[in-house]
């Protein structure tokens, strides 16, 4: 477990910030890399042409370590639904085949698969919401050999059910599907490794777990998939990009994922503040988080099921991610007591996501607690 880091962010004492999976607050180092980076956009003339390369090169060896793979495999994406859009232009898929996708899926990680099937003549395969929460069954059951294509997340995102995507990988593997996974809801705060669970493709936004900025995320690519044709055509992806004397045309890429990045990847004010975030993650360390998360997350459940509040158990949810449902329909009033109060949490229909960090404290959750409780009596 580890200690409270509240001191490394700007969050003022009675704010109780419990909603990290709408979005995370930057914290105070990763913000400082970042107005440096704006900065330099100053001062062109000190914006040489190595500095398009070094921030690029470390945000996919940091990104790298998190992921388990080799820093050949990351491309620089601007959102989750780029790296789904590139995933879905490259894999293959035909008439007769599905592309698996799970119940109430984040909408990034639908519409890409929805088109890809108006494209190919696949259909989409939707597994049901499993009524005993168990999502790696659901989808275990689901995989049979006519899916070309699984296209899913580490958590589902309102509910926090968690899927074993290690199980998941070897069945994709023996049916023959490929792989391409969302990890927007889960990279930086639960365990992952692409050597255990390789997938064809994975990707995941940096604003949310990954503590970054806004805007950029990272994607990684199998090496099997790395010939393919990217989304965007430009001059950085080019074998011959650092040598700015003579960008003329030419037919190479880059080495491995890196003709896959975004334009204007290079980005000086981004790079720098998801590179300290990340870096930060490391140094914690994600099974740590995982379990700081868990353990409030634990004391939390336990004092709502006494509120009439009951939420899927680990290990089938996530340790950092808790949705409290309760039969009663949850007032009107309760986003607007809570924001009162100056605690966050999403509320979305019956239930209550409430997705905790580091900088978290025990008064945190007992102040929702304080708020629910007003709510139940
Ligand atoms: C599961 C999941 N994927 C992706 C995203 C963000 O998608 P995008 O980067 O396309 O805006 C979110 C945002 O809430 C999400 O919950």
């Amino acid at each position: 477990m580890l200690p409270c880091q509240r001191h490394l962010f700007d969050i003022p004492d009675d704010v109780a910030y419990l909603n990290c999976a709408y979005m995370s607050p930057l914290m105070k180092p990763a913000l400082e890399a970042g107005v440096a980076g704006l900065a330099r956009k100053a001062h062109p003339w000190e914006l040489t042409s190595d500095k398009f390369f070094t921030g690029s090169d470390e945000f996919r060896a940091t990104a790298a370590q998190l992921l388990d793979c080799s820093t050949d495999c990351i491309a620089i994406v601007p959102s989750a639904s780029y790296g789904i859009a590139t995933a879905a232009r490259s894999l293959p898929a035909k008439k007769g085949q599905s592309v698996l996708v799970l119940a109430e899926q984040f909408p990034s990680n639908y519409y890409p698969w929805e088109r890809r099937g108006d494209e190919t003549g696949a259909s989409l395969k939707v597994v049901a919401w499993p009524e005993n929460n168990d999502w790696t069954a659901a989808v275990l059951n689901a995989l049979t050999d006519d899916v070309a294509i699984a296209a899913l997340p580490h958590v589902q995102w309102t509910s926090g059910g968690r899927l074993d995507l290690v199980r998941i990988g070897a069945a994709c593997r023996k049916v023959g599907a490929a792989l391409a996974l969302d990890l927007t809801q889960s990279l930086g705060a639960l365990p992952f490794s692409v050597r255990d669970v390789q997938p064809d493709f994975a990707v995941a936004a940096s604003y949310k777990w990954l503590l970054g900025p806004y805007s950029v995320g990272l994607l990684y690519i199998a090496p099997k998939w790395q010939n393919g044709t990217p989304l965007e055509e430009n001059w950085i992806q080019r074998a011959n990009a650092r040598d700015f004397a003579n960008l003329m045309y030419t037919e190479d890429y880059d080495a491995g994922a890196r003709r896959f990045d975004m334009g204007e990847r290079s980005n000086f004010a981004l790079l720098p503040a998801a590179v300290r975030a990340m870096k930060q993650l490391l140094e914690w360390n994600v099974a740590q988080i995982s379990e700081t998360a868990g353990a409030l997350n634990r004391h939390l459940a336990e004092a709502a099921a006494d509120l009439g509040f009951s939420a899927p158990a680990e290990p089938l949810r996530a340790p950092h991610y808790l949705s409290l449902r309760r039969k009663a329909a949850i007032p009107k009033e309760l986003p607007e007591m809570l924001a009162r109060e100056k605690v966050f949490v999403s509320v979305r229909g019956s239930s209550i996501r409430v997705t905790p960090h580091v900088y978290n404290t025990v008064e945190d959750g007992e102040r929702l607690i304080a708020c629910l409780r007003r709510i139940a009596t």
